[in-house]
């Protein structure tokens, strides 16, 4: 994509929507508020319309009149069928991605496993942009596995990226496994996710890749990165729902040899055979535990559709397109108001949401949510995150948030909200 030239006015935006090939997946969505502007769905994405009357099926037909049967029919394929749906925005292979638990959960096993197989190594690689939910996992398997284990971060030079070199650095021969996040939650800086692997495998350490936010929003080819083990939410731009269960990968090539440290009894190689001797599964259901929420998982499966009828390509490029123009914004409105650019400069470098910083980002993050109707989310100290879902996100609801945001600090409505932080931020 050549360099990208934006205006400031209305009309500009107006102008990209018309051209927008993207526009009418918006279409796809429940918008009960047209007022209101949804910058969040890197945190919880919109509620795609084939969602309902899925769900309703569900519980109607397939609970209400199939009853048990429907473990046969539709359910007990279920986390294997979605995941072969996901495998494809993933670059995976058939076989290799299974949807269960919670992506904190998934890493614990999958951080385990990993473990396992480097009997000789003892630390663990990752960097301060990682989502804290994975450090605590990563510290409570260093805790599990004993004195001799470490987990080390990367520091960031510029608290918006993680230098590679930096990173590169910090494998050596005792790695075991390098976990990171490929998109940072707070900046957005995306990885070069091949090159990383590469490098780590050079050293002989393993790789798992948290694609909470990118899966859906930024192309992700665990195939050709030769990624170990993958982790990754639903209910970001996936569209699952709130609390959807998350996805795991584990390589074809590791499968034989990596086992889940919970044995639970959907893992068993015949669960209903109640061996009393536990037994792996073969292949990829071995990482699954135990009963998925069936009414969760089934949401997700429709939810996938109008991404993999769009392609990740398309998104990306929207994407970019979209992020570029808020940035151009954020430089000519916002930045002359106090704020500044939290995210990186460069597209290549990253995904699909915008954090900009300012002193009272919290207050502001409230005026923004109550007086002007546009939902971002706060992340600490000082950022505001702006996630843009191509999907459904429209060049003018960009340009109405930065026009919103600005009045804000115009008319200095958010001195009336507290600096002291809710439970949720
Ligand atoms: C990058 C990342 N990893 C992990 C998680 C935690 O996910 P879960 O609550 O499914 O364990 C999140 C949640 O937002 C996240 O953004």
């Amino acid at each position: 994509m050549g360099k990208m030239k934006f205006e400031a006015g209305k009309a500009f935006a107006e102008h990209l929507d018309e051209k927008d090939e993207l526009a009418s997946f918006r279409n796809a969505f429940i918008i009960s508020d047209p007022n209101l502007i949804y910058l969040d769905g890197n945190s919880l994405g919109r509620l795609p319309k084939a969602t309902p009357a899925k769900i309703h099926k569900v519980i109607e037909e397939q609970w209400g009149h199939h009853l048990i049967k429907g473990w046969n029919a539709d359910w007990y394929e279920a986390p294997s069928r979605i995941g072969e749906k996901i495998a494809k925005l993933a670059g995976a292979a058939p076989g290799q991605v299974l949807v269960s638990d919670s992506t904190s959960v998934n890493l614990f096993k999958l951080i385990l496993a990993a473990m396992k197989l480097q009997p000789n190594r003892h630390r663990i690689v990752s960097d301060v942009f990682n989502f804290p939910s994975d450090l605590y996992i990563l510290q409570g398997c260093v805790n599990l596995l004993g004195d001799s284990y470490k987990l080390d971060l990367v520091q960031s030079r510029d608290n918006i990226t993680i230098n590679q070199q930096d990173l590169l650095a910090a494998i050596d021969e005792d790695t075991a496994i390098v976990s990171l996040s490929h998109v940072a939650f707070k900046s957005g800086f995306i990885y070069d996710a091949e090159f990383i692997t590469r490098h780590a495998h050079e050293k002989g350490a393993l790789v798992l890749w948290d694609l909470c936010h990118s899966i859906g929003a930024v192309p992700v080819e665990l195939d050709r990165w030769q990624a170990d083990f993958a982790v990754g939410c639903t209910y970001k731009y996936l569209n699952g729902g709130p609390g959807s269960p998350a996805f795991l990968y584990v390589s074809a090539r590791l499968q034989a040899k990596a086992i889940s440290p919970i044995w639970g009894w959907f893992s068993q190689r015949a669960p209903f055979a109640f061996d009393l001797e536990y037994q792996p599964a073969d292949g990829i259901r071995r990482f699954i535990c135990s009963t998925p929420p069936i009414l969760s998982l089934l949401a997700v499966e429709s939810a996938l559709d109008p991404l993999l009828e769009v392609g990740i390509q398309s998104i990306r490029r929207k994407s970019i397109k979209q992020t570029s123009y808020l940035i151009y914004l954020i430089d000519q409105i916002l930045v002359p108001l106090g704020f500044k650019l939290g995210s990186p400069r460069d597209p290549d470098l990253r995904g699909s949401h915008v954090s900009i910083q300012h002193a009272n980002a919290y207050q502001i993050n409230q005026a923004m949510i109550r007086e002007a109707m546009v939902v971002p989310d706060f992340r600490e100290p000082d950022n505001i995150r702006l996630g843009l879902a191509s999907l459904y996100t429209s060049y003018t609801e960009v340009w109405e948030a930065v026009e919103r945001i600005k009045q804000i600090m115009i008319k200095e409505l958010y001195r009336k909200y507290p600096a002291e932080r809710a439970a949720v931020t």
